[in-house]
């Protein structure tokens, strides 16, 4: 698939290609292991990591639907949110969000970004934003009126898979495993549809999380895909989602100072822990190369200072 919106071809020449960063770091050359970090961080501030490449043919396809308004769900500081309030503004398209939650009296840095750029923000209880999980086709949303467009929690729909499907085919290095942070998992099954002979491995950022299974399966059925290679690991969410340890925090520091590269704790923090963590079990093989990918999402630190 290639894009045909003329504004969106000028976005995505924007952002160019992100490149990959190897990880110096002792305990993991001793192991013969060699670990590289695919920096979509740096694809572009707002709609960086792994946001780009989830809702660019999302949004090719709304704009060929003449969509006037994109309506979408996520957390008081959503990334997908907060990158898709960005674009909207930038494409001139409406955007609305389901935020899970009462209204804080005072919005984060996060809210007020999506609201100074025009989203519309409505607040609704945790029992009426699981009920939204159900919605997962673009016209699902009962309700919806002409001309606008639901997009699931996470942008989690088969288009999403197409656009990080690209970031396999930029790697231009032999490897053997791609690690990715899970939130909604379609970024893994993305990775899983594009990379039939390599094991893909997820890094669950939320506690409980056996059932992205299933919902990493349903993605994948209409794929061409065919490889069993992937797994998540549960074991990492530090109590559950956006929730931090003194170890984690810890842990992404050391890492900032030693690699000169920033983390945040919800996401790619909580993945590069769990990695180290296996790499010191001895879960790789000597000789693995393994590329993680950081999935950006950077705005979500200042939900841990303000
Ligand atoms: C920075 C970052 N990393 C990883 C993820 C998880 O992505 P997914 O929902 O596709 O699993 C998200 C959420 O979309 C995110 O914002």
């Amino acid at each position: 698939m290639t894009l045909t919106n003329k504004q969106l071809i000028a976005l995505e020449k924007s952002l160019g290609v992100s490149s990959l960063t190897q990880i110096i770091e002792p305990f993991i050359q001793e192991q013969g292991i060699e670990l590289y970090l695919k920096r979509d961080d740096f694809l572009h501030p707002i709609i960086s990591g792994n946001k780009w490449r989830k809702l660019k043919y999302i949004l090719e396809h709304a704009l060929t639907l003449n969509t006037q308004k994109i309506i979408s769900m996520g957390g008081a500081y959503s990334n997908h949110l907060h990158a898709l309030a960005y674009v909207g503004k930038l494409l001139g398209i409406r955007t609305e969000a389901r935020i899970r939650g009462e209204r804080p009296e005072i919005l984060n840095s996060t809210l007020s970004d999506m609201l100074d750029w025009g989203m519309h923000l409505e607040f609704v209880s945790r029992s009426d934003y699981r009920l939204l999980r159900k919605y997962k086709a673009y016209d699902a949303l009962p309700g919806l009126q002409k001309g606008e467009y639901w997009l699931p929690e996470g942008g989690a729909m088969d288009l999403a898979l197409l656009g990080v499907a690209e970031l396999v085919a930029e790697i231009g290095l032999a490897y053997d495993v791609l690690c990715v942070p899970c939130g909604t998992a379609t970024t893994l099954a993305g990775l899983v549809s594009a990379a039939p002979n390599k094991q893909v491995l997820g890094f669950a950022a939320l506690k409980g999380a056996e059932y992205l299974n299933q919902e990493v399966n349903a993605l994948l059925k209409n794929t061409a895909c065919h490889n069993n290679e992937w797994f998540i690991q549960l074991q990492y969410h530090f109590g559950g989602f956006a929730k931090i340890k003194p170890e984690l925090l810890h842990f992404i520091r050391g890492f900032e100072q030693a690699q000169c590269i920033k983390l945040e704790p919800i996401y790619t923090g909580k993945m590069l822990y769990g990695i180290y963590d296996l790499i010191s079990q001895g879960y790789f093989k000597s000789g693995q190369k393994i590329i993680a990918i950081h999935t950006g999402g950077l705005q979500g630190n200042r939900g841990f200072s303000s």
